[in-house]
């Protein structure tokens, strides 16, 4: 009797033993996944990794400048750089003196880093056939940047910037209203074999010539799109054809602003004695106008980060971009240049 009843005791004792230690009800996936988690690793640890969100992946960018010539340069500069750090992306970027080679150099330097794409603004239009096809090779997708490359469209991805030609058509009206249809004129090149120079000057030219026949281009030469090349540039011609200089074609303010400084010094009136119009619309030809020394500036748009950076995600993203971004641009005159002043961003 005693026999059975402590058999039946120890079964009774074993039955409640089960009962504790099984679950009330199975863990969802989650719960079980972190409960795994929590027997794996300390406590601190695991509460740390659960609280981490994953992390997305940089854009990496490479992105060649051609230089810092001019005022409009530097506010291209700071629009790539400011916008790169507003998004986060891990911008390479490489001055490179207006010296194609180092521009090819950098791009080099950006396949072998192995970016996901490369931004491009070359300092003039021939001679990147090479560079670009070792970027295509590479699987890199490639943009251009303010100015254009002469190579085939499926070198790049896209060119955004703006549109050169119909910037020097827009110099040549304003100067022909200036002069009133009549006049000998001066020109400043921007640097040579530039798109932004060779563009400037095609579409001021066949204005001129095709609806203003008593208006003379009677001096062209390149001043590099800097105030010192400007000025000497400037100099030179005032030494050759002075008082029969009637405008001043400018491919960018600052060699206009160069100019200016040589035709006061030559005893004239910029402004008054030669009519000026120039390409930009930066802050020094704002304060040129507003001092009546120079009339017409054609905008040219240097804040071109968010839209360069708008393309890098799309095409990184795999969708479509348009051969061609145009900027958006205006025509600034001396006559609201005090009221446009304040609200201009470079
Ligand atoms: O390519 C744009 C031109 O380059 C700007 O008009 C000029 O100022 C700059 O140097």
């Amino acid at each position: 009797m005693k026999k059975v009843f402590a058999m039946l005791l120890t079964g009774v004792m074993m039955f409640t033993m089960a009962g504790c230690s099984k679950p009330a009800a199975a863990p969802a996936p989650a719960a079980e996944a972190a409960a795994e988690t929590k027997t794996e690793a300390p406590a601190e640890e695991a509460k740390t990794e659960e609280a981490k969100p994953a992390e997305a992946k940089k854009l990496v960018v490479g992105y060649s400048q051609l230089g810092a010539e001019s005022e409009w340069r530097t506010a291209c500069t700071n629009s790539v750089k400011g916008e790169a750090e507003k998004r986060g992306v891990d911008l390479k970027f490489s001055d490179a003196q207006q010296k194609q080679e180092n521009q090819i150099k950098a791009i080099r330097s950006f396949i072998a880093q192995k970016v996901d794409v490369i931004g491009v603004s070359p300092v003039v239009e021939s001679g990147w056939e090479t560079v670009f096809k070792e970027v295509k090779d590479a699987g890199i997708p490639l943009v251009l940047v303010d100015r254009k490359a002469d190579v085939p469209e499926d070198l790049y991805a896209c060119f955004l910037g703006s549109d050169f030609k119909a910037e020097g058509e827009r110099a040549a009206e304003e100067m022909a209203t200036l002069l009133g249809g009549k006049g000998n004129i001066v020109e400043l090149q921007g640097t040579v074999g530039s798109s932004a120079a060779v563009e400037r000057l095609e579409g001021f030219k066949a204005v001129i010539e095709s609806k203003y026949p008593d208006i003379k281009i009677i001096k062209s030469q390149t001043g590099d799109f800097t105030r010192a090349k400007g000025k000497e540039v400037m100099e030179a011609f005032l030494k050759s054809d002075g008082k029969n200089i009637q405008g001043l074609y400018a491919h960018n303010d600052d060699m206009a602003i160069g100019a200016i400084q040589a035709i006061e010094e030559y005893g004239l009136k910029p402004g008054t004695d030669i009519k000026i119009v120039s390409v930009d619309a930066v802050k020094g030809a704002f304060e040129a106008m507003i001092a009546g020394k120079l009339n017409v500036t054609v905008e040219c748009n240097p804040l071109l980060g968010p839209q360069f950076f708008d393309v890098c995600e799309k095409i990184v993203a795999g969708e479509a971009v348009e051969k061609y971004i145009p900027s958006e641009e205006g025509i600034y005159r001396q006559e609201t240049a005090a009221a446009d002043l304040p609200s201009r961003q470079y």
